[in-house]
């Protein structure tokens, strides 16, 4: 792998010569420094946040200032790698001028080199808008969360060959645009490859099959950080949740043992005429 920043212009060359591109999401400081050191291509501070970091119910409550807040934390960890921010539910659906407003306080406050946001055709405006002035933009398609109460749940999208044409047409359209690259999410895996084949942007999948020019996923997922509902598109690379439970118990019981801190290892001196001069 090459040692050259990861650009817009990146994307375009690994969909020409067909190197997948991998991202994953990241939310603070900490997370987004391992995964620059482990050389994954691309952040993404995605509007999941609601989910993972705040415990909300979905992503609707998430706001501009929620993203920029996490956004700026993720930056800051990870310098060198390619950083797209979401842009949470009504920030962009008002109007173009809204949408471009708040996709330049989100490049300009955070320091992201992308924003992403959810739909086709309706968006478009909006889409041009940053284009034009120079904010790269990324789509997403498919199971678009923030549209859950229209789409009455967290299914698979595409299935039939109505809904399977808007996404087509929907993808062109982003394309043309000139999105840098599209998120397919929940797709079944054959439409996901026409898709591809069918644009320019590289398209990232998530639950979308291995035909796309990329994968993404929620980092909190794939490390197995909670041992509750677990998509069916989601391998746990490791099984975090119960390392992470188990180091407590060690700590709690420690601590109740008395056996942490360890004098001379985790403890500081003093010099014993000092303390005699306390009183
Ligand atoms: O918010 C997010 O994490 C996302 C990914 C699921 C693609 O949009």
């Amino acid at each position: 792998m090459s040692n050259q920043p990861f650009t817009v212009a990146t994307f375009k060359e690994r969909k020409v010569s067909k190197t997948p591109v991998t991202m994953l999401t990241a939310y603070d400081y900490s997370m987004a420094q391992l995964v620059e050191e482990a050389g994954v291509d691309t952040i993404l501070v995605g509007d999941s946040l609601g989910n993972v970091m705040l415990g909300y119910g979905s992503t609707l409550p998430v706001t501009v200032e929620d993203m920029i807040h996490h956004g700026k934390a993720v930056c800051r960890g990870a310098k060198n790698t390619f950083v797209v921010v979401d842009m949470p539910f009504m920030s962009y659906q008002v109007s173009a001028e809204k949408a471009v407003e708040n996709a330049g306080r989100i490049l300009k406050e955070t320091g992201c080199q992308a924003v992403k946001l959810e739909g086709g055709v309706e968006i478009l405006p909006g889409i041009e808008k940053m284009i034009a002035a120079g904010i790269p933009v990324v789509g997403h398609l498919g199971l678009t969360p923030q549209s859950v109460n229209q789409l009455g749940g967290y299914k698979v999208q595409g299935k039939d060959a109505a809904t399977a044409q808007k996404l087509i047409d929907d993808a062109k359209a982003l394309d043309k645009a000139g999105c840098c690259a599209i998120v397919l999410e929940c797709v079944p895996a054959r439409l996901a490859e026409k898709v591809t084949a069918s644009v320019n942007a590289v398209t990232i999948g998530i639950g979308a099959g291995s035909g796309c020019d990329g994968q993404v996923l929620v980092v909190n997922d794939m490390l197995g950080f909670s041992n509750g509902f677990c998509p069916k598109f989601v391998k746990r690379f490791a099984n975090l949740h119960d390392e992470i439970v188990k180091a407590m118990q060690g700590y709690k019981d420690a601590v109740t043992a008395r056996s942490f801190p360890e004098e001379g290892t985790h403890t500081f001196k003093i010099a014993e005429e000092t303390l005699e001069k306390l009183y």
